[in-house]
């Protein structure tokens, strides 16, 4: 299980550094439930600093697909990686809807992060016309297939569904719907890394997960965690969320 928190174009300095200090002081870690936040690129240094020594992992929100060179304003996996970063969030539907981001370019970057030791947590949902138009799944399906081509069993890897419909709207997936969406995730890993490994993967729901309904969620058989905006801006809260996850692992 995972929970990690994405705070998204939140906080100043002065207020990340605080909020990391308070999840670190709030969240009780164990074993079965690896925690982690993943702030705005500025802030990846002083809140590092925060975790370090402590169990709380830090990630990205986003990354470039190339290691370096004339990408005025871009940031690089070897620079995540020397700041301390674990994860990188790939592939976020705030990504793919404000700043084009397309399958293709989300698999270029999942290949450059895992090559660099990075665990990429790749993001993939539909958006509400898609659920109406019953075409969740096969959308789900393209993300999923193009995001990991050429990605191998062994790799690290991390796969968020988020619906978009369910993102910051307080609107949540009823647990059937999560479970129903994680199986057949974990069904299309089945086919391309084989059974053992895909019962592996990590895959998280996202989309107004909050202590409120994290234990539902967190409970149903294909999801192992949460990938969590809005709750995870108050220590509290996010904690809340991780003690929901601890009791269903
Ligand atoms: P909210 O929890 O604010 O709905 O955001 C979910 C999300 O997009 C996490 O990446």
């Amino acid at each position: 299980m995972l929970i990690a928190g994405n705070w998204k174009m939140n906080t100043d300095a002065a207020a990340a550094a605080q909020l990391a200090q308070d999840v670190c002081a709030t969240v009780r870690t164990d074993a079965g439930v690896a925690v982690a936040v993943c702030p705005p690129f500025v802030h990846l240094t002083g809140v590092g600093s925060v975790l370090q020594g402590t169990p709380v992992r830090l990630g990205a929100q986003n990354m470039h697909a190339a290691g370096s060179g004339a990408y005025t304003g871009e940031v690089s996996a070897p620079m995540l990686v020397s700041v301390g970063c674990h994860y990188v969030i790939l592939g976020h539907s705030e990504r793919r809807q404000f700043f084009g981001e397309a399958d293709d370019s989300v698999n270029a970057k999942v290949r450059q992060a895992l090559s660099h030791g990075l665990t990429p947590i790749v993001c993939v949902g539909e958006t509400l016309h898609e659920r109406k138009a019953d075409r969740a799944y096969a959308v789900v399906e393209k993300q999923v297939s193009v995001a990991l081509r050429g990605v191998d069993a062994s790799a690290p890897l991390v796969v968020a569904y988020e619906p978009v419909w369910a993102i910051g709207t307080g609107e949540t997936a009823t647990p059937a719907q999560a479970q129903s969406m994680h199986a057949y995730i974990r069904a299309l890993l089945a086919k391309q890394f084989g059974k053992a490994a895909a019962a592996d993967i990590t895959i998280l729901y996202g989309g107004s997960m909050k202590p409120a309904n994290a234990a539902d969620l967190v409970g149903q058989p294909d999801v192992d965690g949460g990938l969590i905006g809005g709750a995870s801006l108050n220590a509290r809260s996010f904690a809340a969320i991780v003690r929901a996850a601890q009791q269903a692992a």
